[in-house]
């Protein structure tokens, strides 16, 4: 775990003789600007322990808008969410994907796409996650009840119904992280199961641990054995093998045409993008997972009521839940389990800490208020924190209890949460916003939701006694869902009735 500690110092160094550039101070207009006694690397320690608590003090002390020097760039946080909406529609001078568009390809190994060689390969891209939502969502929830099922029951489901032990985290990745790869990619042509599908995990695993540096710009060859990591995930993913696959999602194959249209794009270019998406499909789905199972596992009060209605949704289509026959449950049913729905944004809410980043293209003033502005200077980044809006007291009462119900009223879902006595117009963000929204999302919570239907339709699940609560790694705080810190062991059983 820490072998990387040394070229880590050796990164400060060079980064400590390059601070040099970074002796600016505030402007009229400007936000009050916090620097760190550490020039360049600025507040980014601090921030990395606890981004949540490191925003609250400097937003008690700054008020609701303030600019830090954070890891080499000037972020300005805008902490108030009433006015999210400013930054959220603002088009023309802050651009959305500068920051990905430098970041992704190289941590994930392929060209620039952006950078004039490959003509309108970024606008294909970006038209190819329409194929996550609509239609072609309906197909590949419905493929995923399917995989969902066949890993439950090859490993899981496996006749006698006595009580077994498990890791709850464990358990979570090694079926959502097939199932979910067996639906974007599809399976073997004549086998329902890839091989090799506990190596490749295993190695997105390690892989991931590193995630965090890489987003960081630490160079990969620092990271020892990432690189060749990195490069076996690849491989995987060879145009030669996808091809060979059947049931492939409309979205991958989409996406495997669009390549064929650069020359210049070599097969492991095109392996590095599919191994891409295999990242943003599972990164923060696994750990989402894991806390919507967790939170309704500590709380046998909602994982009754969630149960409950699961059961009635399926009683009143006329279904039978059986392990031996594979259950298929329509958008519209799954649309209908709203307690479940709240549940998993509740866990949401509780885990999730994505940063949205937009950059300045010039120097401008942006309009936060009607009578508000404050001037930003090009290649700032202005940056919208959500998981200070998911922990506001006033926003959300006791804002760290798990409340399965909170997005639940009156038998629909509520959506009316205020500040300073005004509706918010967003109010949950786990998943971006604007124009870098994640287009996975549909798909993201359909999948969560299916995973836990089977899990309480056909198990009893217990915390073993005498464990201490999980708590979240703070190693991820502005990049996604936070991990655990540790495991917990759990007894499963198949359910009798
Ligand atoms: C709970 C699960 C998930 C969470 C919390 C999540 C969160 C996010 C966030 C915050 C972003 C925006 C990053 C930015 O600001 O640039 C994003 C982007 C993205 N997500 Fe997700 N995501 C989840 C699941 C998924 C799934 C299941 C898929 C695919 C099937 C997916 C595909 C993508 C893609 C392709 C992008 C990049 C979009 C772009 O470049 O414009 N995500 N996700
Ligand atoms: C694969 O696709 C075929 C034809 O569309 C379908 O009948 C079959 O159920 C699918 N198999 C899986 C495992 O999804
Ligand atoms: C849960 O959150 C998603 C996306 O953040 C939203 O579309 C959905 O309406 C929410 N559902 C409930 C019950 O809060």
């Amino acid at each position: 775990m820490f072998e990387f500690i040394l070229p880590l110092s050796l990164v400060f160094l060079v980064l400590y003789i390059l601070t040099v550039q970074f002796r600016r101070t505030r402007k009229h207009g400007e936000p009050p600007l916090i620097k760190g006694w550490i020039p360049f690397l600025g507040k980014a320690l601090e921030f990395g322990r606890d981004a949540h608590t490191f925003l609250a003090a400097h937003e008690k002390n700054n008020g609701d808008v303030f600019t830090v020097l954070i890891a080499g760039k000037y972020i300005t946080f805008i902490m108030n969410p009433l006015l999210y909406p400013y930054v959220i529609k603002h088009g023309k001078q802050l651009d959305f994907h500068e920051f990905s568009d430098q970041v992704a390809p190289v941590t994930f190994g392929y060209p620039h796409v952006s950078s004039g060689k490959f003509p309108g390969l970024p606008e294909q891209i970006q038209k190819s996650f329409r194929h996550l939502q609509g239609e072609n969502l309906d197909c590949m929830t419905q493929s995923m009840m399917g995989n969902l099922m066949l890993v439950f029951r090859q490993d899981y489901l496996s006749g006698e119904s006595e009580w077994r032990t498990e890791s709850m985290y464990q358990l979570c990745i090694s079926v959502m992280f097939e199932a979910t790869f067996l639906t974007m990619y599809g399976k073997p042509s004549h086998t329902n199961r890839h091989s090799g599908m506990v190596t490749l995990r295993k190695d997105l695993v390690k892989f991931d641990n590193m995630f965090p540096l890489l987003i960081a710009r630490v160079p990969i060859f620092l990271l020892r054995g990432t690189k060749a990591i990195r490069q076996k995930l690849i491989n995987f993913f060879h145009p030669n093998k996808i091809s060979s696959w059947s049931n492939t999602s409309v979205f991958i194959k989409e996406r495997a045409a669009i390549f064929e249209q650069y020359d210049r794009l070599g097969d492991i270019d095109k392996a590095a993008h599919h191994f891409a998406i295999l990242w943003a499909s599972v990164g923060n789905t696994l750990p989402a997972t894991f806390w919507a199972m967790y939170y309704l596992v500590i709380h046998p009060e909602a994982l009754a009521v969630v149960r409950e209605e699961i059961n009635s949704v399926l009683k009143a289509s006329g279904i039978k839940a059986d392990p031996n026959k594979d259950l298929s449950l329509t958008r519209e049913q799954l649309d209908r389990l709203l307690y479940l729905e709240s549940s998993i944004n509740e866990s949401l809410r509780l885990s999730s800490a994505s940063m949205n980043i937009r950059v300045a293209k010039e120097d401008f003033s942006l309009q936060l208020e009607r009578e508000r502005f404050i001037q930003v200077r090009k290649g700032d980044i202005i940056s919208l924190y959500p998981q200070s809006m998911h922990m506001d007291p006033e926003i959300y009462e006791n804002p760290e209890v798990y409340k399965f119900d909170r997005f639940f009223e009156d038998g629909k879902e509520k959506t009316d949460f205020y500040k300073n006595g005004q509706r918010l117009k967003h109010y949950l963000m786990p998943f971006g916003s604007g124009s870098t929204k994640c287009p996975g999302r549909y798909f993201a919570i359909n999948e969560i939701k299916q995973f836990l239907t089977l899990l309480l339709i056909y198990f009893d699940v217990e915390v073993l006694e005498g464990q201490k609560p999980c708590i979240q790694d703070p190693r991820r705080a502005g990049l996604g869902i936070l991990h655990p810190a540790t495991d917990i062991q759990i007894r499963y059983r198949l359910r009798r009735d």
